[in-house]
């Protein structure tokens, strides 16, 4: 198998998300408002539901028919089939399983092909609002199938922001909560939508201007990251590094902020421990 995909390869790879992920929405349609089981996994705050299990066998059905000798790493299933293969699906079945709970439409399924570790296509779909976000490589990113262009903000000033918070925050100092309080001040305002995926796709889209968060995983960031790239965004690592998928940690902007946000993390300090009591 050839380890880079050509542009023929990654359009029929994002067909196959897209039939995947709409396979996952149509599971996570009928489950809304519907759930009968809502647990917690390890950490406080982490929820799945019977949607999440439900919406994966419907995705890794599809690019397991498609696509056999592909490697996925899946968030409820784990890694899966042939891991010396560097073509690499992460796959979060539910992205804002928090949100979905409370039916809070902000949720999607997000797909992303990691090849040799660098994203290289992405389909973030919102079964709820029925927003569908595509982009490969070197193809575009399009909302419902027309183009999309991240914004054309140049000051902080007149940004709009995105953050989110770990599930470890209760205990942890890099919780995120000076950062967040830092670009508050600094910005029109800073939102917590609660799907990293959704996040990505709206900076994509150019509703938002600029993303940080830390703690994420593959799944939550693959198919994002794809989307912010190829609507003319950039992606890097807080310090303005290379991205590297595997450290739960990313910048992603329009571009024109890239720098004065990746500065302005450089100058926060962390706020003592937050206890409630
Ligand atoms: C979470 C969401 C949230 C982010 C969390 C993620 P999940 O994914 O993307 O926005 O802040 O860190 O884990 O658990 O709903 O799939
Ligand atoms: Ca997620
Ligand atoms: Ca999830």
């Amino acid at each position: 198998m050839r380890t880079t995909p050509t542009p023929e390869d990654l359009q029929r790879f994002l067909e196959i998300a897209t039939e995947a992920a709409l396979a996952g929405g149509a599971v996570l349609q009928r489950y809304w408002g519907n759930l009968s089981s809502i647990q917690e996994k390890g950490r406080s705050g982490d929820l799945v539901t019977e949607a999440d299990r439900a919406s994966e066998v419907a995705v890794l059905a599809v690019i397991k028919r498609h696509l056999p000798d592909h490697a996925i790493l899946a968030e409820e299933s784990g890694q899966l089939g042939h891991s010396d293969n560097p073509l690499l699906w992460a796959i979060d079945p539910l992205d804002g399983t928090t949100n979905y709970a409370h039916q809070y439409p902000l949720c999607a399924v997000s797909i992303g092909l990691l090849v040799a570790g660098k994203p290289m296509v992405g389909v973030v779909y919102n079964p709820i609002l029925q927003d569908l976000y595509r982009a490969a490589k070197g193809l575009g990113a399009t909302h419902n199938r027309q183009s999309i262009q991240v914004s054309k903000a140049t000051q902080l000033s007149n940004s709009l922001l995105v953050t989110g918070f770990a599930y470890d925050r209760r205990e942890t100092i890099d919780n995120n909560y000076a950062e967040f309080c830092h670009f508050t001040h600094l910005t029109q305002g800073v939102r917590r939508g609660g799907s990293a995926s959704i996040d990505l796709a709206h900076v994509a889209s150019g509703c938002l201007d600029g993303y940080w968060e830390r703690g994420l995983s593959p799944w939550d960031l693959a198919a994002g990251v794809v989307l912010v790239e190829e609507a003319g965004g950039q992606v890097s690592a807080y310090n303005g590094d290379p991205f590297d998928i595997y450290s739960g940690r990313l910048v992603a902007t329009n571009g024109a902020l890239h720098q004065p946000i990746v500065h302005e993390l450089s100058q926060v300090q962390p706020l003592p421990q937050f206890k409630p009591t």
